[in-house]
């Protein structure tokens, strides 16, 4: 009768709105192939950056770091370090003793940069980390001291020796002004200068990524990799000397930051952005650039999640049809909130709360169901296109060394990778399927930055030491 009639009509619009949602998230599916694509076409990207003609226009900069070898355990010595360009400001005392593997002692501080400084001019932003060194030296006891430094600078940056770096655009939440073009040791070296009350002896500039490479190369030997996903996401591996044509010399190895937030920038996967995407990548701080960042990691991953949910309930799939202001607002579901709704041990009611924490109250329980798929679609993904990136590389460290089979160590580091409850398995598996011939282990660095930027400036300040004695 009546009554059944109403519950088909019921069923059959679940089920049209189930199918509805699916064909939305089916967009954010990626198959075996594409996910092959992703790393053929990073490949090629590499080899362009490498390339003496092809270096200045290529999207993935490939810059040499000027670190020659992993660290071999004679490094020695009292070290600053700052860290700037992840979720936090670091200032850090790190202690290396030779001959004592692990036995690295570290003092830090943690200071906050306010987003006005983030995005105001070099000059505050810079005064500001001196300000913080300064109040660092205090609280250690140790003003009168003049101490080589490693300055952990996640961005990318023109290096023609350690203790240089042009900074060549911003990346992430950054944009102050006046610093592009500029050697950030210099700008830091006037800083300390303006507040003229300590000195700055040697500073090497470190990127992130191989920071947490020396870190766990200090540990693993093997370790020739060092990837980040973080805020944002880059990697760096030990490339031969005679690939790298924009340096002289063919000996050895040097490692290379590889700046793979910016592969998709030329339109090189244009196939594979959504409207998300495109909405993301439409309202950041620096629209057109980082596109393959964007899709990976933290500060952007909670973005496209909001814009699938938006969608939803404009289609009148989610919230009741109901688009509240909350949901509106950019930045709310935070790298910790991603990764607590994806986690197993959490039954529904629970994702619920977050949601109502989150100020996302009319949610009902299908409702949580959905927010919970729409999160572990658009995580997949970027672990996915993350691990076809790292088979990229890892391949290339393959082929250069002419083997069968490749074993190597990554080092990672990054709040996503450490505190996502699925990325570093899905990441494993495309990498596995994708790059079969590598036996890759990962080790989560402990705090790469401070201590891998001591590494390498102990290294440095020997050698500029012996070079001037
Ligand atoms: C951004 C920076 C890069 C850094 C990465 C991770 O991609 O450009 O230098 O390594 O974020 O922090």
């Amino acid at each position: 009768g009546k009554g059944a009639a109403m519950v088909t009509a019921v069923a059959y619009r679940l089920a049209a709105q189930h199918a509805e949602r699916q064909a939305i998230l089916n967009i954010l599916r990626l198959s075996h192939e594409q996910l092959l694509e992703v790393k053929k076409r990073m490949s090629e990207a590499m080899v362009r950056g490498l390339s003496k003609q092809t270096h200045e226009q290529g999207t993935i900069k490939m810059l040499p770091t000027y670190v020659r070898s992993t660290p071999d355990g004679t490094e020695d010595g009292d070290f600053l370090a700052l860290d700037l360009g992840g979720s936090s400001f670091r200032v850090l005392l790190v202690r290396v003793r030779s001959g004592k593997k692990n036995k690295v002692d570290m003092h830090q501080k943690i200071y906050n940069i306010p987003q006005e400084t983030m995005q105001g001019t070099g000059e505050e932003l810079f005064s500001h980390i001196v300000d913080c060194m300064s109040d660092f030296l205090d609280y250690m006891g140790m003003k009168g001291a003049s101490l080589p430094l490693g300055f952990t600078f996640s961005f990318p940056c023109d290096q023609s020796k350690l203790d240089q770096g042009i900074l060549l655009n911003w990346t992430k939440g950054f944009k102050a002004s006046g610093c592009v073009g500029e050697d950030v040791v210099t700008l830091l070296k006037d800083a300390v200068r303006r507040r003229g009350e300590f000195h700055l002896n040697f500073v090497a500039v470190v990127n992130d990524t191989v920071g947490t490479m020396m870190t766990c190369g200090y540990e693993d030997p093997k370790c020739e990799v060092g990837l980040i996903v973080g805020t944002g996401t880059n990697i760096c591996y030990m490339e031969e000397m005679e690939n790298i044509e924009v340096v002289e010399g063919d000996d050895g190895r040097m490692c290379v930051n590889v700046e793979w937030g910016a592969f998709g920038d030329n339109g090189e996967l244009e196939d594979f952005f959504t409207q998300f995407d495109r909405d993301v990548d439409d309202c950041s701080n620096n629209p057109t650039k980082q596109r393959y960042e964007k899709m990976i990691s933290g500060m952007y991953l909670g973005e496209i999640v909001r814009n699938v949910l938006i969608d939803f309930t404009t289609k009148g799939l989610l919230f009741r049809g109901k688009l509240s202001d909350r949901l509106k607002t950019r930045g709310i579901f935070e790298t910790k909130f991603l990764s607590q709704i994806e986690s197993d041990r959490l039954a529904m009611r629970q994702v619920r709360s977050i949601l109502q924490h989150l100020g996302l109250t009319t949610s009902t329980c299908d409702d949580s169901v959905l927010v919970k798929e729409v999160c572990s679609v658009v995580s997949r993904r970027a672990a996915q296109l993350c691990g076809a990136g790292l088979a990229a590389v890892v391949d290339k460290i393959r082929q250069n060394r002419n083997l069968q089979q490749l074993s190597v160590t990554v080092g990672v580091d990054g709040t996503l990778y450490k505190t996502h409850p699925h990325f570093y398995r899905i990441m494993q598996e495309t990498l596995q399927d994708l790059a079969p011939q590598c036996k890759v282990a990962f080790l989560k660095s402990e705090d790469g930055s401070g201590k891998g930027a001591a590494l390498i400036t102990a290294v440095a300040y020997r050698i500029q030491n012996g070079e001037q004695h």
